[in-house]
């Protein structure tokens, strides 16, 4: 995820953004940059890669002022490259921005922004804002910011600098942090604390809407849109500075799940319009959407398990034939595809091996691939026929979780693309769909309320060698993800079944107390699901069921319910796995297991 600082004060600001920066690596980055007020103009260094080449860049010869911006940057809108890095200029060089987050209608604006004679340099969304401050100007940078974020639509943080008032940096904030570190004559600003630390502990915490107005004699918080002065309250970082990187979260894995409702409203943002899903987001070739006969999804791990439910999902909608397989198996198969194949690779890191392998695999036999990637610039998104982003941000616990959840939103989106072109459900449905999907992040937050009667049950759980897994339908599938995420870090030996498959055999490893849990979300199948949960309930098994609300009959038969809100069949694994997330976090945390690092993993496997 990008990565923001800002200094004004009586020290050179050069290397206390360089610091700054570094703080903010563990976020993950592709390039960096940093803009320093000198002597009436505005001097930016900006480079591709690591800090360390931004720093060789700058080597004897950096910029000295007392003032500046800068930024690490995780690709969203054009490739990692120096141009895209921020931070960005007008053409006259008036004005630096850095930016955090997605400004949705950029190109609108862009194509505006041409019209009237500017030139652009980058294919970032970012760049407009540079353009459009310098097109509001009239002498006063705050209202020139103000009216850029009365036009931008997105999720912002923002700072911006200009040549002609050189002791002043605004700065906005709407759905991505901004905090203010409150020094001595001097003031910090930054999107994570951890940026700021080494410097001061007491910060103005920025809400959606506001700004302010750093000088070397104050850090002004107004409101963005009507100007009004804002009183804020110190808030004194207790943090240490591991604790701060994870937000104040014990670990990574927690925080990561605690962001996916904004990862998932990042990933819907933008993929739909009037007339449905916004195709230019899927890319493809809309004849391909139009005639597939054939949809194939390959991927490892996490990723194969949201293919898994991105079979139902595309069956269901589009009614299109699906066929779900792991890379490392469908790369020696001689798989059977072809020019009406369309065929979907998911990957969060956007570099595991195997799944790079499978694309080529497809790409050879004329197949075009659609791929579902977390990371721009990744080889499998370079070398994709055309890429469906999720923007779940950067992902630092080993376990997936934010990753997942918006594979699911991919998923959902592509199938409603198909749909949509193939006259598999008419323009009204395709929309009620999507309006629904868009009710989910608000969803996901109800479910994350469950958190401390996940953390009891997971006391239950901590102690047992051998879980097991049911569900029918795609809880199936969320049942198989469930699984994962319990043995990957509790190292708790843990099964998925189809719940209609345990008495063909599994049913006699259930005895006395085995948990099991049970995904009951599919009203369709529930029926079967809660005669199977009876069926284990009769050996005497422990069971937790995840069902959505309103289920009264599931808690006769089971010691725990966890709840999901109602909402159409094909969205309910992204509600459904969020307490599978948190229990298997609680269990690992109880087992004193290494949740970030659990052994013999790693983030990303480019071996074969
Ligand atoms: C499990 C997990 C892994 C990954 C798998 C594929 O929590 O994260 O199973 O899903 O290694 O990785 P990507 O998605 O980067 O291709």
């Amino acid at each position: 995820m990008c990565g923001i600082v800002g200094y004004i004060g009586g020290k050179p600001a050069a290397p206390i953004l360089v610091e700054g920066l570094k703080k903010l690596e563990y976020r993950g980055y592709d390039s960096a940059g940093i803009a320093i007020m000198e002597e009436g103009s505005i001097e930016v260094r900006k480079a591709k890669g690591k800090l360390a080449i931004l720093e060789e860049k700058l080597g004897d010869a950096a910029p000295t002022g007392l003032m500046g911006i800068g930024h690490t940057r995780w690709a969203t809108h054009g490739k990692p490259s120096d141009e895209n890095s921020h931070p960005h200029q007008d053409c006259q060089g008036d004005f630096a921005v850095v930016h955090n987050g997605i400004i949705e209608n950029f190109q609108t604006l862009k194509e505006r922004l041409i019209a009237d004679g500017h030139r652009f340099t980058s294919e970032t969304d970012t760049e407009v804002l540079a353009h459009l401050v310098e097109s509001f100007y009239e002498g006063d940078l705050e209202a020139a910011v103000r009216k850029v974020a009365s036009v931008i639509e997105g999720s912002y943080a923002m700072a911006f600098v200009c040549r002609r008032e050189g002791d002043k940096i605004v700065a906005v904030r709407k759905d991505s942090p901004m905090v203010v570190g409150l020094g001595d004559k001097e003031y910090f600003l930054a999107s994570d604390i951890p940026a700021i630390l080494n410097h001061t502990r007491q910060t103005y915490i920025l809400n959606d809407g506001e700004m302010v107005i750093l000088t070397t004699d104050s850090a002004t918080v107004k409101d963005a849109k009507t100007g009004e002065l804002i009183e804020k309250e110190i808030f004194e970082v207790k943090w240490d500075a591991v604790a701060a990187e994870k937000g104040g979260y014990d670990h990574f894995m927690l925080k990561e799940i605690y962001e996916q409702p904004k990862a998932l409203r990042d990933t819907i943002k933008g993929r739909f319009d009037e007339n449905g899903v916004n195709l230019s987001e899927i890319g493809i070739d809309t004849e391909l959407l139009r005639k597939a006969n054939k949809v194939v999804i390959v991927a490892c791990g996490t990723a194969y398990h949201a293919g898994l439910v991105g079979k139902y999902v595309i069956e269901n909608l589009a009614r299109i034939p699906v066929e779900v397989d792991i890379a490392s198996e469908f790369r020696y198969r001689n798989p059977i595809i072809n020019k009406k194949t369309l065929v979907i690779v998911v990957s969060q890191s956007g570099e595991t091996a195997d799944t790079l392998a499978a694309l080529r695999e497809a790409q050879s036999k004329e197949a075009k691939v659609l791929a579902i990637t977390n990371v721009v610039g990744s080889t499998i998104a370079r070398e994709a026929d055309s890429v469906l982003y999720t923007w779940a941000g950067p992902e630092i616990a080993v376990a997936s979780t934010k990753a997942y959840t918006t594979q699911l939103v991919a998923m959902n989106i592509v199938a409603l693309a198909l749909a949509q072109c193939q006259c598999a459900l008419p323009c009204s449905e395709i929309k009620a769909i999507a309006e629904t999907l868009k009710q989910i992040p608000a969803q996901v937050e109800t479910v994350l309320t469950q958190a401390d009667k996940v953390k009891e049950i997971s006391e239950q759980i901590k102690a047992w060698n051998d879980v097991f897994f049911i569900g029918r339908s795609i809880d199936y599938a969320v049942a198989m993800e469930g699984s994962l995420k319990l043995k990957e870090i509790s190292y708790i030996h843990a099964e998925a079944y189809a719940a209609g498959e345990l008495k063909h055999g599994t049913l006699a490893l259930i005895t006395d107390r085995i948990p099991v849990i049970a995904l009951a979300t599919q009203e369709q199948v529930l029926d079967k699901t809660v005669s199977n949960i009876q069926e284990v309930k009769a050996r005497d098994a422990f069971v937790i069921a995840v069902a959505q609300e309103g289920n009264s009959e599931i808690g006769k038969f089971a010691e725990h319910v966890l709840t999901i809100p109602r909402t159409h069949a094909a969205l309910t694994p992204i509600l459904a796995v969020v307490p599978l997330q948190l229990l298997s976090y609680y269990t690992a945390v109880a087992r004193e297991c290494d949740v970030d690092k659990p052994r013999n993993l790693a983030k990303s496997v480019t071996v074969e």
